[in-house]
């Protein structure tokens, strides 16, 4: 039986110090960070693991509040005027510098979407909100069906509609 390539497992004891993905910020916050972020529930981190258990992709998801007015207006008009409304941040996705143009962020993106649309049955959230680190994110994003945010340059909006339409087809 030819091995399962990658798996996806909540951020734990893993080897992080071989784990690079080129941008300081992201790497030092992987190492040093995301542990404590899980620790404190912060943020929940997850990590993509090859076949040899190497760390080549993580993300992080935390809960999220936005005002019905940040929203597309599409999204806006089908939801009650409450001053908060939940959603799903996904903090951080990053593949490592030597994995990168093989489908990973994508099936890193698919993952935390999936793991997202999951969880509504247990905790409410109408969409997903990408805080994207610099243009270069922005626009694989956006090349992945999110829209920009109202009033927020960084980050970008997937409806859990959209991607419960998605799930539904496979
Ligand atoms: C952005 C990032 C996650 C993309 O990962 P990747 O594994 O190289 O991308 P993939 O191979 O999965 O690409 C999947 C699709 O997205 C497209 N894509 C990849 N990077 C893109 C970008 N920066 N802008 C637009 N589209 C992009 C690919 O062309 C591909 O399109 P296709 O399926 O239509 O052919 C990766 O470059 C990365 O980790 N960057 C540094 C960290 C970062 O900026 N993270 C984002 C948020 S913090």
């Amino acid at each position: 039986m030819s091995p399962i390539p990658y798996s996806f497992e909540p951020l734990a004891d893993h080897d992080k110090t071989n784990f690079t993905c080129g941008v300081a910020e992201l790497d030092e916050y992987f190492r040093r960070q995301a542990g404590q972020d899980a620790k404190r529930k912060v943020a929940a981190p997850f990590v993509m693991l090859d076949h040899e258990r190497q760390v080549v992709g993580y993300y992080t998801l935390s809960s999220y509040g936005i005002r019905v007015t940040e929203l597309p207006p599409a999204v806006a008009k089908k939801l009650p005027k409450y001053p908060l409304i939940p959603a799903t941040l996904l903090g951080r996705l990053v593949v490592s510098q030597d994995h990168r143009g093989q489908k990973l962020g994508r099936l890193l993106l698919m993952d935390a979407l999936y793991r997202s649309w999951k969880n509504t049955i247990v905790i409410a959230s109408i969409g997903v909100v990408a805080e994207a680190y610099d243009e270069s994110a922005r626009s694989f994003y956006l090349h992945h069906e999110f829209v920009p945010l109202l009033e927020h340059p960084r980050k970008c909006f997937i409806a859990m509609g959209t991607i419960e339409k998605a799930f539904a087809r496979m």
